[in-house]
């Protein structure tokens, strides 16, 4: 049902001398508030704010929350970007007074607890990466991308290997990879997909020479496959001279499982509101933490928490890029995702993504007779169909499909990524999710597919706002300027 109550601003709901309190009365008779305060802070009116009673703002802003999906409210299968469940549990305990009552000032002396959190988090994802150097400082996946690209560009530089100016991303790779390394100084190479979804790997030989700095591989790849040939592929990239890079951003599928130092990455990020369950926070504070092998420790950027006897202290690495960002980082997401490696320990983790790889696999099963789904029979934790076959029998677009999604109570699956997919559909279930649930979403799919076009192509049907893109485009001329505007 679309919920008008939230559509009307505060503005509009507004009626003079409504209020939401009452003031107690002032002490001396005849006082007014404005007698009170100093005459040059008094305007000549009092400001045009909306005048409304607490219930009614109370409703307001409560209907306002509802619009959106959440993680909280909805199924949220969104591939790559792994929305999943954040436990009650850790955002209690990253509210405790010790961590939300410090001040990024105080001194290390001041906050031992809060060091001791960030040193021990520091050895476990360094353990669950097998990459001893890390650095908490990024403040999300992409920026742990630069982050680590400038740790690789002074490490060659100290080598007097500056020639190393490419870095090699795959076809396949997130658009945040090639970006990092243009904004890291290196100039970027593509390297091709096989028909299998995973490294061409004579494409890879083919573009590997002495002036090749690192290759940027995500494992599992953004089509939820596990390459099989990464021995294969470090061990070229090493004998080039180079390095390999590895996109954390699918860590929930091989926790515990395989480390990324154990098959050749030598620098890599982690995306704790991914891998971790840190709150995405609608594009607000990540965390995109970086671990390295121990010849490129001394680059990365300071702070990094040490222990010398029993006190925990923050020091810049010996040869440091410097800062990339303030303070310790985002330590209230660093918190979460210390509770929650924690909390589940060692077996748990692994138990994470096996049961996140299962619940993918038990979807892909059954929407592989929906949906064409180009590469592997098996996934990881999640994979990507295609609707090449339904825009061509029905002019139903992926875009079409996530949209109706809306209309049955599913958050749409990433669309139109990654890019080797024509009409991707790329669906990630996570691990928290029930049979039921899954069952649901793949009887939705279904279903859509066998709605008439126009119901579809013109879906979501309820919420507030249909497609905003189309919408935009409808206002355009209205939002025009015209000579006479100006
Ligand atoms: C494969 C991959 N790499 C990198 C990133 C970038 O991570 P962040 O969004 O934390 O910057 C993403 C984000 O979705 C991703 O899916």
């Amino acid at each position: 049902m679309r919920n008008q109550q939230a559509t009307k601003l505060l503005f509009e709901m507004s009626r003079s001398g409504r209020r939401a309190h009452h003031l107690p009365p002032l002490p001396a008779e005849g006082e007014t508030a404005a007698s009170l305060l100093p005459a040059d802070q008094l305007a000549d009116a009092p400001p045009p704010l909306p005048e409304l009673a607490e219930g009614d703002v109370v409703r307001h802003f409560v209907n306002l929350s509802t619009l959106n999906m959440s993680v909280d409210t909805h199924f949220y299968p969104l591939g790559s970007c792994t929305m999943k469940y954040n436990p009650k549990r850790n955002e209690r305990m990253a509210s405790l007074p010790g961590l939300v009552d410090v001040h990024p000032l105080q001194s290390d002396r001041s906050v031992p607890g809060v060091l001791q959190m960030l040193y021990e988090l520091q050895q476990m994802i360094g353990e669950i990466a097998g990459l001893p150097g890390v650095s908490l400082q990024p403040a999300a996946g992409a920026h742990g991308e630069l982050t680590a690209l400038l740790v690789a560009a002074a490490y060659y530089r100290d080598r007097g290997e500056d020639q190393r100016r490419y870095v090699l991303t795959a076809d396949s790779a997130h658009g945040t990879n090639p970006a990092s390394a243009q904004m890291a100084g290196f100039s970027t190479r593509t390297v091709k997909s096989n028909a299998q979804g995973l490294v061409d790997l004579d494409d890879l030989k083919s573009k590997l020479d002495d002036k090749t700095a690192v290759f940027m591989l995500t494992n599992p790849n953004t089509l939820g496959l596990f390459d099989s040939q990464i021995k294969e592929i470090t061990d070229l990239v090493h004998e080039a001279g180079a390095l390999i890079y590895l996109d954390g951003a699918n860590m929930n599928a091989i926790l515990g499982i395989t480390r990324p130092g154990d098959f050749g990455a030598d620098l890599m990020h982690f995306n704790p509101h991914k891998t971790f369950s840190g709150p995405h926070g609608g594009g607000g504070p990540g965390a995109g933490p970086i671990c390295v092998r121990d010849f490129l420790a001394d680059y990365l950027p300071g702070p990094v928490v040490e222990k010398v006897g029993e006190e925990f202290r923050t020091v810049d690495p010996a040869k440091t890029i410097g800062r990339v960002r303030s303070f310790f980082g985002n330590v209230g997401v660093l918190a979460r995702a210390y509770i929650y490696i924690r909390t589940y320990g060692k077996e748990g983790l692994r138990r994470v993504s096996e049961d996140a790889v299962l619940g993918a696999n038990y979807l892909l099963s059954k929407v592989r007779h929906i949906l064409d789904v180009p590469h592997g029979d098996r996934c990881m934790h999640e994979f990507v169909a295609s609707a090449k076959k339904l825009k061509k029998e029905k002019h139903l677009s992926a875009m079409d499909l996530a949209k109706r999604l809306l209309d049955f109570g599913f958050h749409a699956p990433t669309v139109y990524f990654p890019l080797v997919v024509e009409e991707a559909v790329m669906v990630e279930p996570t691990e928290t999710e029930s049979k039921e649930t899954l069952d649901a979403f793949a009887e939705a799919l279904f279903r859509i597919t066998e709605e008439s076009g126009d119901v579809v192509e013109h879906a979501p049907h309820s919420t507030n706002i249909s497609r905003p893109d189309d919408v935009i485009a409808a206002r355009k001329p209205i939002l025009r300027w015209t000579e006479k505007d100006k």
